[in-house]
């Protein structure tokens, strides 16, 4: 199929215009009809899913079609229905010329259905998993995850959304027929070059769509209506909010609805993020509405705002001439037309019930610090690393024992904002900068964004899955950053029996860790014999001496300590620095 999407004006009058749109919104208020039905995309529903990922294009602007990527479309892909505890098959069917991967981003599967980039599709070739639907209802997404191309090939149109329903949701009293009441909203933004085509990695991303829609209209029933929105942009960060700053109800974060609907009037949503929202527009026939970005809001350092980072200074090619990041901007107009035969004509007075995981309960803290190896002005371009190492293929970063409980803090030491996005699980915010998070966040997550300099904490379950060798990804889902390496990965496993640095409590420490010169053993009885590996089990030669071992010599990077005694062998994970 072919979205065509018609112009009156050329794309350089258009991009030049928008920040004219936006000042003349400002000055006058006035409303310019927007010109595009939004697109809608189909729904698949199960036990079996095709997805045929191909090359195709789209008219875009007058002229030259833009060439893009799609799932099963031109771009995007059809919106997966998934009923929850039902078993599916996936057939991924990659027709690209390039290879790729396919996640199932916020869904809990095992590693090897994860589709991380260790789960390549060569192309030509069919990924066929299939799991049983753990997760609650909400609105999740699906994307690729090719290790250094997720930026691409999202960017040149592959995404698509992915609908849990469970009974907990079917019993309350929601607008859920998709595309009448209930509307799916990818919010991307794309820079495109004279001939029409996608530039990847661009600061220049100056064209606004919704479900791959510029300029898009909906018409809304007069009722209470669902908008399931996605932050599906490589970098942008959004805060929306309606005309007349009217009252919508957040009733889902990423991973779950949210115990009470949350009355709000501005939303923030960051990359990868999430949210269901309710509308009434009950009393609004024949009226017109816009959504609108409320960009100028923002905080300095948030990639959407004037300024990308807290230092005024420093630069981002093409940011500060890109008119989405300087004026306030219409998303989407709704016009607001005549109800449905059944409409729902009131908020939910309540969701779900929510049961965060007890700090007390947790097995296991972990700390990653956000932080960049070009501290110049242009620091913005990367790379951005977690705990001072880019990602690496090769090396797992943590091994989390299966069904902890685990406390994440994130330290973030760098001028801008980061979606933090964690694989596997859904997590609860402990805190932010130490306050306790706003009420839209204290549900299910598996995006969070954390401002520079702050510190948030959050708390999750690692439980149902292991797999000694397929780890699971966390990275900033700003997907540059991830490209660049600021990703991590781990293995959670019940018997890999690699134990977390220090020991604690074991009969066995080693110190200092992280180590430069000399790692110490002490321990209580007699060692028998001693090892270095790496994470893939390669031997390291390491100068022995007594109970010290001299890794001077070893490249930076996360190594295994075998050590045997009382007929046992203890493997412990360190760090060289
Ligand atoms: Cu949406 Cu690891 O990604
Ligand atoms: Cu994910
Ligand atoms: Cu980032």
């Amino acid at each position: 199929m072919r979205i065509v999407i018609g112009y009156s004006s050329e794309v350089n009058y258009l991009s030049s215009m928008k920040k004219w749109i936006g000042i003349f919104f400002l000055l006058s208020g006035s409303i310019l009809s927007a010109q595009n039905p939004l697109y809608i995309p189909p729904t698949l529903s199960g036990p079996t899913y095709n997805l045929n990922l191909q090359q195709d294009s789209v008219q875009f602007f007058p002229g030259l079609k833009t060439q893009t990527y799609g799932a099963s479309s031109a771009i995007l892909g059809p919106t997966l229905i998934l009923e929850k505890d039902s078993t599916v098959a996936m057939n991924v069917q990659n027709n690209l010329a390039d290879t790729t991967t396919m996640h199932w981003h916020g869904m809990h599967v095992a590693p090897e259905n994860d589709g991380g980039p260790h789960t390549i599709i060569l192309p030509g070739q069919t990924w066929s998993p299939s799991f049983q639907i753990m997760d609650k209802a909400a609105t999740y997404w699906y994307h690729p995850h090719l290790h250094m191309k997720t930026a691409e090939h999202v960017v040149k149109g592959i995404a698509g959304f992915i609908l849990v329903k469970d009974a907990e949701e079917a019993a309350l009293n929601l607008p859920r027929t998709y595309g009448v009441d209930d509307f799916p909203m990818v919010l991307q933004t794309k820079a495109f070059d004279t001939s029409n085509q996608i530039i990847v990695d661009s600061h220049e991303d100056s064209i606004f769509m919704i479900n791959a829609t510029i300029d898009p209209y909906l018409d809304a029933p007069a009722q209470v209506v669902r908008f399931r929105l996605l932050n599906g942009s490589s970098n942008r960060t959004y805060l929306m909010g309606f005309t007349d700053s009217l009252t919508f109800y957040q009733i889902a974060s990423d991973g779950g609805l949210l115990a009470n609907p949350v009355a709000m009037n501005r939303l923030r949503l960051g990359p990868g993020e999430r949210a269901e929202i309710l509308l009434d527009l009950g009393t609004m026939q024949g009226q017109t509405i816009e959504m609108i970005n409320y960009c100028e809001e923002l905080p300095v350092g948030i990639y959407g705002a004037q300024y990308p980072a807290m230092n005024q200074f420093a630069t981002l090619p093409g940011y500060p001439t890109n008119p989405l990041n300087l004026y306030n901007y219409t998303m989407l107009t709704i016009n607001v037309v005549a109800p449905t035969a059944s409409p729902v004509t009131s908020v939910i007075s309540s969701g779900v019930t929510v049961t965060p995981l007890l700090e007390a309960n947790a097995n296991t803290t972990r700390t990653i610090d956000f932080g960049t190896t070009n501290p110049g002005l242009n620091f913005l371009n990367g790379p951005f690393v977690f705990n001072g190492y880019g990602f690496r293929m090769d090396s797992i970063n943590e091994y989390v024992p299966l069904n902890n409980i685990e406390v994440w803090t994130l330290n973030n030491n760098t001028q801008t904002y980061h979606p933090f996005h964690i694989h596997d699980v859904q997590f609860y915010i402990l805190d932010r900068a130490g306050n306790p998070p706003a009420l839209n966040e204290q549900g299910r997550k598996d995006v969070v964004l954390v401002a520079p300099f702050q510190t948030v904490r959050f708390i999750a379950q690692f439980s149902d899955f292991e797999n000694d060798t397929i780890p699971y990804m966390y990275h900033c889902h700003m997907l540059p950053h991830e490209d660049g390496g600021m990703m991590g990965q781990f293995i959670v496993s019940s018997t890999i029996g690699i134990e977390q640095g220090l020991g604690d409590a074991k009969s066995i420490r080693i110190y200092p860790n992280p180590v430069r010169d000399v790692l110490t053993i002490s321990s209580d009885s007699m060692i028998d014999r001693v090892n270095v590996y790496t994470l893939y089990g390669a031997s390291v030669p390491v100068p022995a001496n007594g109970n010290k071992l001299d890794v001077s010599g070893l490249a930076s990077g996360f190594y295994v300590l075998e050590v045997e005694h009382e007929n046992t062998i203890r493997r412990i994970k360190f760090i060289k620095d």
